[in-house]
């Protein structure tokens, strides 16, 4: 590939449910000159993340990409060039590079990472602000999960909930997952040490669920939404707390006309419990307290979260919508 060309992913067309890879092309632009204070970084890997998906749609949270414009991503790469102070040719740094090859952009969008102390892509994984970071936060600063609880985390076997799950584990919690399949089961089972899991995709999930968390649920870390919400709602104990992470069941529909909520909410009601939301750029104060404990834990054994990692940027579509239907286990990433 030329090194004074970059290539990139844009949107073709908006996806109707699972993102397919005909709603993305890749195109190739020359590289403009790098104005002051600006990087040039040889992007490695991108983080495949669900709030990509909804930023494909004409409104969202995390905002609307344009048709022909660049995908949004996350990631880490190497320095290239340099118009900056703060950042040299060969830094390893993270942030918003977005899904292309090479990033031109402001040094101060971007983090320094240390490489021997990690590697990179655990930057995008056990220490990435999209999935260990936001793990760390949605149970140590909204669940609050305390040692002798049931802790029930859905979407276990993936980035996010393999992470909040171990981290409850070390809070001295039982551990449930939910994820689809036997496979996934003992996964979180025989390699994360979970205590139970459930497989959600049999029809009998409220009878498995009671048998993992006989004595019913105080912490619910919600990645799903959807049907499954409902399953645990009515499982709860008196003063639990549900958090919502994130939805990934209702992301593949037109989410501007509104998402499927619980039905059994009352159960809060019935149970003196609470729903609490949030997202990871919430906490800017546990961020760094999070990354320390997360990178001592990983150090010593005691977090682990295996790689999938889809080649290619012409892959692309066909890595994002691997999210909606589950073919990877642990942290999802496309190597560039
Ligand atoms: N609040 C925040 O700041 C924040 C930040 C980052 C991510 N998140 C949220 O965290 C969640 C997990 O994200 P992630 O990046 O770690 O993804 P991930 O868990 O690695 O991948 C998503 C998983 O969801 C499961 N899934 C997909 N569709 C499902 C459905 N209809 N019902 C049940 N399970 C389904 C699949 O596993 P199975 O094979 O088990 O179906 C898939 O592996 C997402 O909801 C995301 O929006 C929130």
């Amino acid at each position: 590939m030329s090194t004074d060309s970059n290539r990139k992913v844009v949107l073709a067309s908006r996806p109707r449910g699972v993102p397919a890879p005909g709603d993305f092309r890749v195109e190739t632009e020359a590289l403009a000159p790098l104005a002051d204070g600006q990087v040039r970084v040889d992007v490695s890997h991108l983080s495949i993340d669900a709030f990509i998906r909804t930023a494909l749609e004409t409104s969202g949270y995390h905002g609307s990409i344009p048709l022909g414009g660049t995908v949004v991503a996350l990631g880490v790469g190497r320095v290239r060039e340099s118009r900056a102070a703060t950042l040299a040719a060969g830094d390893w740094v993270s942030g918003p590079l977005l899904a292309q090859s090479v990033a031109t952009l402001p040094a101060a969008m971007l983090s320094r990472i240390d490489v021997q102390r990690a590697p990179a892509t655990a930057y995008l994984g056990v220490l990435g602000l999209t999935t260990g970071l936001t793990a760390y936060v949605g149970v140590r600063r909204v669940g609050r999960v305390q040692a002798g609880e049931t802790f029930v985390v859905s979407a276990a076997a993936g980035a996010v909930g393999s992470v909040a799950g171990q981290i409850a584990k070390q809070d001295g919690a039982r551990v449930v997952g939910i994820a689809g399949g036997e496979a996934k089961s003992r996964f979180l089972t025989q390699q994360l040490g979970f205590d139970a899991a459930v497989d959600y995709k049999r029809d009998d999930v409220a009878d498995q669920l009671r048998a993992a968390a006989p004595g019913g649920v105080d912490v619910y870390f919600d990645n799903v939404g959807g049907p499954l919400l409902d399953v645990v709602l009515d499982q709860i104990k008196l003063r639990a707390r549900i958090v919502i992470c994130g939805a990934i069941s209702q992301y593949s529909g037109d989410m501007s006309r509104g998402v499927r909520g619980p039905a059994l909410y009352l159960r809060l009601a019935e149970r003196q419990s609470r729903m609490e939301g949030f997202a990871v750029t919430h906490f800017p104060e546990a961020l760094a307290e999070g990354e320390a404990a997360l990178a001592g834990w990983m150090r010593e054994g005691r977090i682990r979260l295996p790689e999938h990692v889809v080649h290619g940027l012409e892959s692309f579509g066909a890595a994002l919508a691997t999210l909606f239907t589950g073919g990877h286990t642990g942290k999802l990433l496309l190597a560039v």
